[in-house]
């Protein structure tokens, strides 16, 4: 079972709550993502039901999904923002967050991003590298500000978890190395525009085993307590997103008490705030890729093939991870057969199954790509001139048209001859 139980048959048509996904295909296109209100609102509960006990500010993680109304619906339930670019942060205040609950991270900000975040008051930058601290010391000297930062730790912890997106790790980019970290401490008292106010890390995504998190956060724990005894006035311990959801039935997510259990008494006698940043864990199964089959071919070998009129410029996930991605027939149907799911981009990776069992649909007929509602319109792309798809959210038999389909226009519109 998927965590989100809002895609559900009625009679022998796939519905999201109230509504028919036949009809949703008829009335706005396809490839359409559908999303679920209440699937997004039961989620966030899940989470935050788990970690109630422990004081911790919930910072949705928009770049897992951008759309305005995703994030309004977080706001709404009182989540804040973690955001990676100026780009998501303006997203984000565009949805009505308000900057105090903004936390902006990035490997690489550029001084404008820097700026903007700034004079825009977030409540704080999640820093790096030591060249960053500077960087940002220096624009907030010339915007006359402080800025209030979190440093990003390395913990050198490589969660087991696909290569791409494990991030806790010393060979990868991310964070400050254990190892530099008296050399940024001595800095930080320096730089007359910043105040150091949290310790952050993120070690990755979609990790089901909860013991990562407790050695990394361990070592946060430890190097907290070094810059309290140094003096830093620390507020909060930010121990980022990653937690897991359920793609494939038969490899079921930890649940998240699992981490709560583990984490809570870890984190409860440093009395601290914590922050959490998820972003896959609120969105990932509350939405479905709604994708016409144009036609079925099979070739001399006997292999059959689904070409849809979605593919890996919408979700790109099985091209890029090897991700795994239920698919249903909109139509129940008694027989099935193996086939290649696949699309219409011209490159072999473009796929969403491989050899998958799937109801013998016909040409015409709808399949929905399950779990597709984190990473996936947010990574889309006009290869191919494709055009990004329509997005509607669901909330019982009511439907609203979130994002429009592009058009030809809007292709070219950034152009000239
Ligand atoms: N915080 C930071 C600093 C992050 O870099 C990320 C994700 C998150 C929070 C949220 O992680 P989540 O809770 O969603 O796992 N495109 C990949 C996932 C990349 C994750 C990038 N960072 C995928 O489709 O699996």
């Amino acid at each position: 079972m998927l965590e989100s139980n809002l895609f559900q048959y009625t009679g022998s048509t796939l519905s999201c709550d109230e509504v028919n996904l036949n009809e949703l295909a008829v009335t706005f296109g396809t490839p359409l993502f559908v999303t679920s209100s209440k699937s997004l609102i039961q989620s966030h509960r899940n989470f935050e039901q788990a970690f109630e006990t422990l004081p911790h500010f919930t910072c949705y993680s928009v770049k897992a999904n951008y759309n305005l109304s995703v994030i309004k619906t977080f706001a709404e339930l009182g989540c804040g923002c973690d955001v990676n670019s100026g780009g998501e942060l303006y997203r984000a205040m565009q949805a009505g967050v308000v900057p105090e609950r903004i936390i902006f991270a990035g490997v690489g900000k550029k001084p404008e991003e820097i700026a903007y975040a700034l004079s825009s008051g977030v409540l704080m930058l999640k820093a790096e590298s030591l060249s960053e601290l500077k960087s940002i010391s220096r624009i907030a000297g010339e915007l006359s500000l402080t800025a209030s930062v979190a440093i990003r730790i390395n913990p050198d912890v490589t969660a087991e978890t696909h290569p791409y997106i494990t991030t806790g790790d010393s060979k990868e980019k991310f964070g400050i190395d254990e190892a530099e970290l008296p050399e940024v401490f001595a800095l930080l008292r320096q730089l007359p525009h910043i105040r150091l106010i949290g310790l952050d890390m993120h070690i990755g995504s979609q990790i089901f085993d909860p013991e990562y998190y407790v050695a990394a956060t361990t070592k946060l724990l430890t190097i907290l307590n070094s810059a309290q005894a140094m003096g830093f006035s620390i507020e909060f311990l930010d121990i980022g997103g990653g937690f897991p959801v359920t793609y494939d039935p038969l490899k079921p997510a930890t649940p998240i008490q699992r981490f709560a259990e583990k984490l809570i008494p870890l984190l409860l006698p440093a009395g601290i705030k914590v922050i959490f940043e998820p972003g896959r864990y609120f969105v990932a199964n509350a939405s479905v890729l709604l994708t016409r089959i144009l036609y079925k071919k099979r070739n001399h070998t006997g292999k059959e093939f689904f070409v849809l009129d979605a593919g890996m410029t919408e979700l790109i996930r099985p091209a890029l991870y090897q991700s795994h991605h239920e698919i249903q027939t909109v139509t129940l149907h008694d027989k099935t057969i193996i086939a290649d799911v696949v699309g219409p981009v011209c490159e072999s990776s473009d796929f969403f199954a491989r050899h998958r069992l799937i109801g013998d649909a016909a040409e015409g007929e709808l399949l929905a790509v399950m779990s597709s509602g984190a990473y996936a319109a947010v990574m889309s792309s006009n290869y191919n001139g494709r055009l990004r798809p329509a997005e509607v959210l669901v909330d019982g038999s009511e439907v609203k048209l979130v994002r429009q389909r592009e058009t030809y226009e809007q292709l070219v519109q950034n152009e000239q001859m």
